[in-house]
Protein backbone atom coordinates (compact mmCIF):
# COMPACT_ATOMS: atom_id res chain seq x y z
CA UNK A 1 0.00 0.00 0.00
CA UNK A 2 3.00 2.20 0.53
CA UNK A 3 3.81 2.26 -2.82
CA UNK A 4 0.15 3.78 -3.68
CA UNK A 5 0.35 6.31 -0.92
CA UNK A 6 3.31 7.82 -2.53
CA UNK A 7 1.96 8.15 -5.90
CA UNK A 8 -1.10 9.75 -4.49
CA UNK A 9 1.32 12.22 -2.54
CA UNK A 10 3.50 13.01 -5.78
CA UNK A 11 0.09 13.49 -7.93
CA UNK A 12 -0.36 16.10 -5.20
CA UNK A 13 2.74 17.64 -4.99
CA UNK A 14 3.51 17.72 -9.17
CA UNK A 15 -0.21 19.05 -9.49
CA UNK A 16 0.58 22.25 -7.27
CA UNK A 17 3.67 22.94 -8.72
CA UNK A 18 1.43 23.43 -12.39
CA UNK A 19 0.51 27.17 -12.84
CA UNK A 20 -1.64 27.35 -15.99
CA UNK A 21 -3.86 24.58 -17.09
CA UNK A 22 -2.32 23.45 -20.11
CA UNK A 23 0.62 22.53 -17.45
CA UNK A 24 -1.69 20.83 -15.16
CA UNK A 25 -3.11 18.64 -18.04
CA UNK A 26 0.80 17.66 -19.30
CA UNK A 27 1.19 16.49 -15.53
CA UNK A 28 -1.96 14.84 -15.58
CA UNK A 29 -1.06 12.35 -18.01
CA UNK A 30 1.90 11.59 -16.31
CA UNK A 31 -0.45 9.37 -14.04
CA UNK A 32 -3.57 8.78 -15.16
CA UNK A 33 -2.62 9.15 -18.80
CA UNK A 34 -1.96 5.94 -21.03
CA UNK A 35 1.70 5.06 -19.65
CA UNK A 36 1.16 6.83 -16.21
CA UNK A 37 1.70 5.36 -12.74
CA UNK A 38 -1.79 4.24 -12.32
CA UNK A 39 -2.02 2.62 -15.61
CA UNK A 40 1.23 0.75 -15.18
CA UNK A 41 0.08 -0.60 -11.71
CA UNK A 42 -3.24 -1.71 -13.39
CA UNK A 43 -1.18 -3.55 -15.60
CA UNK A 44 0.59 -4.99 -13.25
CA UNK A 45 -1.71 -6.67 -11.20
CA UNK A 46 -2.19 -9.28 -14.42
CA UNK A 47 0.31 -11.48 -12.24
CA UNK A 48 -1.60 -11.47 -9.57
CA UNK A 49 -3.39 -14.41 -7.71
CA UNK A 50 -7.45 -13.84 -8.08
CA UNK A 51 -7.96 -12.87 -4.14
CA UNK A 52 -5.17 -10.03 -4.18
CA UNK A 53 -6.57 -9.21 -7.60
CA UNK A 54 -9.48 -8.08 -5.78
CA UNK A 55 -7.93 -5.73 -2.66
CA UNK A 56 -5.14 -4.44 -5.08
CA UNK A 57 -7.32 -3.35 -7.69
CA UNK A 58 -9.80 -1.65 -4.50
CA UNK A 59 -6.53 0.09 -3.64
CA UNK A 60 -5.21 1.21 -6.82
CA UNK A 61 -9.25 2.96 -7.59
CA UNK A 62 -8.71 4.55 -4.42
CA UNK A 63 -5.73 6.31 -5.23
CA UNK A 64 -6.85 6.67 -8.67
CA UNK A 65 -9.74 8.40 -7.04
CA UNK A 66 -7.69 10.27 -4.65
CA UNK A 67 -5.63 11.57 -7.58
CA UNK A 68 -8.85 12.62 -9.79
CA UNK A 69 -10.00 14.72 -6.62
CA UNK A 70 -6.60 16.42 -6.14
CA UNK A 71 -6.53 17.19 -10.07
CA UNK A 72 -10.18 18.89 -10.14
CA UNK A 73 -9.33 20.65 -7.35
CA UNK A 74 -6.26 22.31 -8.80
CA UNK A 75 -8.57 22.70 -11.88
CA UNK A 76 -10.82 24.88 -9.96
CA UNK A 77 -8.40 27.08 -8.41
CA UNK A 78 -6.27 27.46 -11.48
CA UNK A 79 -9.69 28.33 -13.33
CA UNK A 80 -10.48 30.90 -10.29
CA UNK A 81 -6.61 32.41 -10.39
CA UNK A 82 -7.50 33.24 -13.86
CA UNK A 83 -10.47 34.95 -13.31
CA UNK A 84 -9.50 36.79 -10.53
CA UNK A 85 -6.15 37.88 -12.89
CA UNK A 86 -8.90 38.85 -15.89
CA UNK A 87 -10.59 40.74 -13.07
CA UNK A 88 -7.66 42.75 -11.50
CA UNK A 89 -6.67 43.30 -15.44
CA UNK A 90 -9.61 44.92 -16.36
CA UNK A 91 -10.66 46.29 -13.08
CA UNK A 92 -13.55 49.48 -13.64
CA UNK A 93 -13.72 52.12 -11.07
CA UNK A 94 -17.80 52.28 -11.60
CA UNK A 95 -17.09 55.34 -9.37
CA UNK A 96 -15.34 57.84 -11.87
CA UNK A 97 -18.22 60.38 -13.52
CA UNK A 98 -18.90 58.79 -16.98
CA UNK A 99 -18.08 60.16 -20.23
CA UNK A 100 -20.62 62.44 -22.16
CA UNK A 101 -21.36 62.17 -25.72
CA UNK A 102 -21.16 66.02 -27.17
CA UNK A 103 -24.45 67.73 -27.99
CA UNK A 104 -24.84 67.44 -31.90
CA UNK A 105 -25.91 69.94 -34.01
CA UNK A 106 -27.12 71.10 -37.56
CA UNK A 107 -24.30 72.90 -39.96
CA UNK A 108 -25.06 76.26 -40.30
CA UNK A 109 -25.58 75.98 -44.09
CA UNK A 110 -27.86 72.80 -43.27
CA UNK A 111 -30.31 75.42 -41.01
CA UNK A 112 -30.27 78.12 -43.96
CA UNK A 113 -31.14 75.18 -46.54
CA UNK A 114 -34.47 74.57 -43.93
CA UNK A 115 -35.12 78.25 -43.14
CA UNK A 116 -35.60 78.72 -47.09
CA UNK A 117 -37.36 75.62 -47.63
CA UNK A 118 -39.77 76.83 -44.84
CA UNK A 119 -39.69 80.02 -46.51
CA UNK A 120 -40.50 79.35 -50.11
CA UNK A 121 -42.82 75.92 -48.75
CA UNK A 122 -45.27 78.85 -46.89
CA UNK A 123 -45.48 80.57 -50.27
CA UNK A 124 -46.76 77.44 -52.15
CA UNK A 125 -43.26 76.17 -53.55
CA UNK A 126 -43.07 72.70 -53.68
CA UNK A 127 -38.46 71.17 -53.18
CA UNK A 128 -37.06 69.36 -55.41
CA UNK A 129 -33.71 67.22 -55.43
CA UNK A 130 -31.68 66.11 -58.52
CA UNK A 131 -27.96 64.64 -59.59
CA UNK A 132 -24.96 66.59 -58.93
CA UNK A 133 -23.49 64.93 -61.68
CA UNK A 134 -24.66 66.46 -64.98
CA UNK A 135 -24.75 66.12 -68.45
CA UNK A 136 -23.95 68.82 -70.99
CA UNK A 137 -27.82 69.17 -72.06
CA UNK A 138 -28.91 69.95 -68.60
CA UNK A 139 -26.08 71.97 -67.15
CA UNK A 140 -25.56 74.01 -70.36
CA UNK A 141 -27.16 73.36 -73.51
CA UNK A 142 -30.63 73.12 -72.66
CA UNK A 143 -30.35 76.72 -70.47
CA UNK A 144 -30.05 78.47 -73.88
CA UNK A 145 -26.16 77.90 -73.15
CA UNK A 146 -24.58 76.15 -76.78
CA UNK A 147 -21.43 74.82 -76.73
CA UNK A 148 -18.70 77.87 -77.47
CA UNK A 149 -21.20 80.14 -76.08
CA UNK A 150 -18.81 82.94 -74.03
CA UNK A 151 -20.89 82.57 -71.03
CA UNK A 152 -19.37 78.60 -70.47
CA UNK A 153 -16.02 80.25 -69.76
CA UNK A 154 -17.43 81.66 -66.30
CA UNK A 155 -18.73 78.21 -65.06
CA UNK A 156 -15.27 76.11 -65.37
CA UNK A 157 -16.42 72.84 -63.64
CA UNK A 158 -14.93 69.04 -62.94
CA UNK A 159 -15.35 67.12 -65.61
CA UNK A 160 -16.12 63.37 -64.97
CA UNK A 161 -14.77 60.30 -67.97
CA UNK A 162 -16.98 58.82 -70.63
CA UNK A 163 -19.84 61.80 -70.50
CA UNK A 164 -21.48 62.75 -73.81
CA UNK A 165 -24.14 64.97 -74.45
CA UNK A 166 -26.75 63.47 -73.04
CA UNK A 167 -24.94 61.58 -70.93
CA UNK A 168 -23.65 62.50 -67.26
CA UNK A 169 -20.16 64.22 -68.00
CA UNK A 170 -19.23 67.25 -65.20
CA UNK A 171 -20.12 68.25 -61.79
CA UNK A 172 -22.82 70.72 -62.37
CA UNK A 173 -22.09 74.40 -61.83
CA UNK A 174 -25.37 75.20 -60.83
CA UNK A 175 -28.46 74.49 -59.58
CA UNK A 176 -29.99 75.69 -63.05
CA UNK A 177 -30.45 72.55 -64.62
CA UNK A 178 -32.97 71.74 -62.06
CA UNK A 179 -35.71 74.02 -64.20
CA UNK A 180 -35.47 71.78 -66.67
CA UNK A 181 -35.44 68.63 -65.24
CA UNK A 182 -38.62 69.41 -62.83
CA UNK A 183 -40.66 71.54 -64.96
CA UNK A 184 -40.08 68.50 -67.71
CA UNK A 185 -41.68 65.97 -65.39
CA UNK A 186 -44.37 68.15 -64.02
CA UNK A 187 -45.28 68.84 -67.89
CA UNK A 188 -45.10 64.80 -68.25
CA UNK A 189 -47.47 64.56 -64.62
CA UNK A 190 -49.70 66.96 -65.65
CA UNK A 191 -50.29 65.32 -69.51
CA UNK A 192 -51.07 62.15 -68.07
CA UNK A 193 -53.25 63.26 -65.24
CA UNK A 194 -55.17 64.96 -68.27
CA UNK A 195 -54.81 61.86 -70.90
CA UNK A 196 -55.95 59.26 -67.95
CA UNK A 197 -58.74 61.06 -66.95
CA UNK A 198 -61.16 61.61 -70.22
CA UNK A 199 -63.93 63.60 -67.67
CA UNK A 200 -61.37 65.77 -66.61
CA UNK A 201 -62.57 68.79 -68.11
CA UNK A 202 -63.32 70.82 -65.25
CA UNK A 203 -60.61 70.07 -63.45
CA UNK A 204 -57.77 70.95 -65.74
CA UNK A 205 -59.98 72.24 -68.51
CA UNK A 206 -56.02 71.85 -70.68
CA UNK A 207 -54.86 74.18 -68.13
CA UNK A 208 -51.53 73.35 -66.25
CA UNK A 209 -50.98 73.83 -62.98
CA UNK A 210 -48.29 76.53 -62.21
CA UNK A 211 -44.56 75.58 -61.81
CA UNK A 212 -43.62 76.80 -58.39
CA UNK A 213 -40.58 75.12 -57.21
CA UNK A 214 -36.88 75.38 -55.55
CA UNK A 215 -34.39 73.29 -56.03
CA UNK A 216 -31.90 73.42 -53.06
CA UNK A 217 -28.08 71.42 -53.38
CA UNK A 218 -24.66 71.18 -54.25
CA UNK A 219 -22.35 72.69 -56.77
CA UNK A 220 -19.03 73.13 -58.62
CA UNK A 221 -16.35 75.21 -59.87
CA UNK A 222 -12.80 75.48 -59.94
CA UNK A 223 -12.22 78.61 -57.73
CA UNK A 224 -10.90 78.53 -54.26
CA UNK A 225 -10.76 82.12 -51.85
CA UNK A 226 -11.94 83.41 -48.78
CA UNK A 227 -15.51 83.86 -50.83
CA UNK A 228 -15.34 80.59 -53.44
CA UNK A 229 -14.63 76.91 -52.94
CA UNK A 230 -14.81 74.48 -55.49
CA UNK A 231 -18.15 72.94 -54.05
CA UNK A 232 -20.42 75.76 -52.57
CA UNK A 233 -24.52 75.21 -52.49
CA UNK A 234 -26.97 77.03 -54.48
CA UNK A 235 -30.65 77.06 -54.29
CA UNK A 236 -32.48 77.68 -57.50
CA UNK A 237 -36.32 78.67 -57.61
CA UNK A 238 -38.43 78.77 -60.55
CA UNK A 239 -42.31 80.23 -61.29
CA UNK A 240 -43.55 79.25 -64.29
CA UNK A 241 -47.65 79.96 -65.12
CA UNK A 242 -49.57 81.62 -67.34
CA UNK A 243 -48.99 85.12 -66.01
CA UNK A 244 -46.17 85.50 -63.78
CA UNK A 245 -44.48 88.26 -64.25
CA UNK A 246 -41.33 90.08 -62.97
CA UNK A 247 -43.64 91.99 -60.59
CA UNK A 248 -44.54 88.84 -58.93
CA UNK A 249 -40.62 88.14 -58.49
CA UNK A 250 -39.82 91.22 -56.47
CA UNK A 251 -43.06 90.26 -54.33
CA UNK A 252 -41.74 86.93 -53.58
CA UNK A 253 -38.26 87.49 -53.08
CA UNK A 254 -39.21 91.16 -51.16
CA UNK A 255 -40.62 88.96 -49.15
CA UNK A 256 -38.31 86.18 -48.61
CA UNK A 257 -35.39 88.21 -47.80
CA UNK A 258 -37.58 90.03 -44.75
CA UNK A 259 -38.35 86.80 -43.14
CA UNK A 260 -34.75 85.26 -43.59
CA UNK A 261 -32.87 88.12 -42.13
CA UNK A 262 -36.57 88.35 -39.91
CA UNK A 263 -35.77 92.32 -40.68
CA UNK A 264 -38.27 94.92 -42.49
CA UNK A 265 -35.88 96.88 -42.37
CA UNK A 266 -33.98 95.78 -46.15
CA UNK A 267 -34.97 97.11 -49.45
CA UNK A 268 -34.17 95.19 -52.44
CA UNK A 269 -32.52 96.52 -55.93
CA UNK A 270 -32.70 94.77 -59.06
CA UNK A 271 -28.94 95.16 -61.52
CA UNK A 272 -29.69 94.26 -64.73
CA UNK A 273 -27.37 91.62 -65.59
CA UNK A 274 -27.10 88.76 -68.32
CA UNK A 275 -27.84 85.40 -68.04
CA UNK A 276 -28.40 83.21 -71.30
CA UNK A 277 -31.17 81.47 -69.88
CA UNK A 278 -33.11 85.09 -68.73
CA UNK A 279 -34.39 88.15 -70.52
CA UNK A 280 -34.33 90.25 -68.61
CA UNK A 281 -31.70 89.55 -66.26
CA UNK A 282 -31.00 90.77 -63.08
CA UNK A 283 -28.83 90.36 -59.93
CA UNK A 284 -30.61 90.64 -56.98
CA UNK A 285 -28.79 93.23 -54.38
CA UNK A 286 -30.13 93.51 -50.81
CA UNK A 287 -29.73 96.63 -48.19
CA UNK A 288 -30.05 96.92 -44.97
CA UNK A 289 -30.85 100.09 -43.02
CA UNK A 290 -29.87 99.14 -39.58
CA UNK A 291 -27.26 96.67 -38.04
CA UNK A 292 -23.67 96.08 -38.94
CA UNK A 293 -23.84 95.93 -42.66
CA UNK A 294 -26.32 98.84 -43.00
CA UNK A 295 -25.28 100.76 -46.00
CA UNK A 296 -23.98 98.39 -48.02
CA UNK A 297 -25.73 96.59 -50.89
CA UNK A 298 -24.96 92.94 -50.50
CA UNK A 299 -25.46 90.59 -54.03
CA UNK A 300 -27.74 87.46 -53.30
CA UNK A 301 -28.98 86.35 -56.18
CA UNK A 302 -28.85 86.17 -59.87
CA UNK A 303 -32.83 86.50 -61.61
CA UNK A 304 -34.53 86.85 -64.40
CA UNK A 305 -37.64 86.46 -66.49
CA UNK A 306 -37.52 82.98 -68.24
CA UNK A 307 -35.87 83.33 -71.60
CA UNK A 308 -38.58 81.60 -74.28
CA UNK A 309 -35.89 78.86 -75.60
CA UNK A 310 -35.63 77.36 -72.30
CA UNK A 311 -39.78 77.34 -71.90
CA UNK A 312 -39.84 75.42 -75.08
CA UNK A 313 -37.26 73.02 -73.52
CA UNK A 314 -39.41 72.55 -71.01
CA UNK A 315 -42.08 71.10 -73.28
CA UNK A 316 -43.93 74.59 -72.68
CA UNK A 317 -45.26 77.16 -75.81
CA UNK A 318 -43.37 79.93 -74.92
CA UNK A 319 -46.58 82.07 -76.61
CA UNK A 320 -48.36 80.98 -73.51
CA UNK A 321 -45.96 80.39 -70.44
CA UNK A 322 -43.95 82.84 -68.83
CA UNK A 323 -42.03 82.88 -65.54
CA UNK A 324 -39.24 83.80 -64.00
CA UNK A 325 -36.17 82.32 -62.19
CA UNK A 326 -33.87 82.91 -59.61
CA UNK A 327 -30.79 81.13 -58.43
CA UNK A 328 -29.34 82.32 -54.59
CA UNK A 329 -26.09 81.29 -52.52
CA UNK A 330 -27.05 79.85 -49.35
CA UNK A 331 -23.72 80.21 -47.75
CA UNK A 332 -23.34 83.43 -48.83
CA UNK A 333 -26.47 84.18 -46.73
CA UNK A 334 -25.36 82.07 -44.03
CA UNK A 335 -22.22 84.59 -43.87
CA UNK A 336 -24.66 87.67 -43.77
CA UNK A 337 -26.83 86.43 -41.15
CA UNK A 338 -24.06 85.06 -38.64
CA UNK A 339 -21.53 87.53 -39.52
CA UNK A 340 -19.23 84.98 -41.15
CA UNK A 341 -16.30 86.43 -42.90
CA UNK A 342 -14.66 83.08 -44.26
CA UNK A 343 -16.71 80.80 -46.74
CA UNK A 344 -13.74 78.26 -45.77
CA UNK A 345 -15.11 77.90 -42.20
CA UNK A 346 -17.79 76.40 -43.08
CA UNK A 347 -16.11 73.29 -45.12
CA UNK A 348 -13.05 72.95 -42.10
CA UNK A 349 -15.55 70.77 -40.22
CA UNK A 350 -13.49 72.40 -37.10
CA UNK A 351 -16.60 71.62 -34.17
CA UNK A 352 -15.25 74.28 -32.27
CA UNK A 353 -17.14 77.15 -35.21
CA UNK A 354 -19.44 74.62 -35.94
CA UNK A 355 -20.30 74.70 -32.18
CA UNK A 356 -21.75 77.70 -32.18
CA UNK A 357 -24.25 77.39 -34.21
CA UNK A 358 -26.01 75.00 -32.13
N1 LIG B 1 -27.50 79.95 -62.41
C1 LIG B 1 -27.04 81.33 -62.28
C2 LIG B 1 -25.64 81.33 -61.70
O1 LIG B 1 -25.20 80.33 -61.18
C3 LIG B 1 -27.98 82.11 -61.39
C4 LIG B 1 -29.33 82.29 -61.97
C5 LIG B 1 -30.35 81.38 -61.74
C6 LIG B 1 -29.62 83.38 -62.78
C7 LIG B 1 -31.62 81.57 -62.27
C8 LIG B 1 -30.87 83.57 -63.31
C9 LIG B 1 -31.86 82.66 -63.06
O2 LIG B 1 -24.94 82.31 -61.74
Amino acid sequence: MNDLQTVVDDARAAFELATTPADLENTKAQYLGKSGRITEMMKGMATLPVEQKKTRGAAINLAKQAIEAALNARRLALADAELQAQLQAEALDVSLPGRQRGQGGLHPVSLTLERIEAIFGSMGFEVAQGPEIESDWFNFTALNTPEDHPARSMHDTFYVEGGTETAPNLLRTHTSPMQIRHAVQHVKRHRRQVEGNATAEGLFAGVMPEIRVIAPGRTYRVDSDATHSPMFHQCEGLWVGENVSFKDLKFVFTDFCRSFFESNDLVLRFRPSFFPFTEPSAEIDIQFSSGPLAGNWLEVAGSGQVHPNVIRNMGLDPERYIGFAFGMGPDRLTMLRYGVNDLRLFFDGDIRFLSQFR
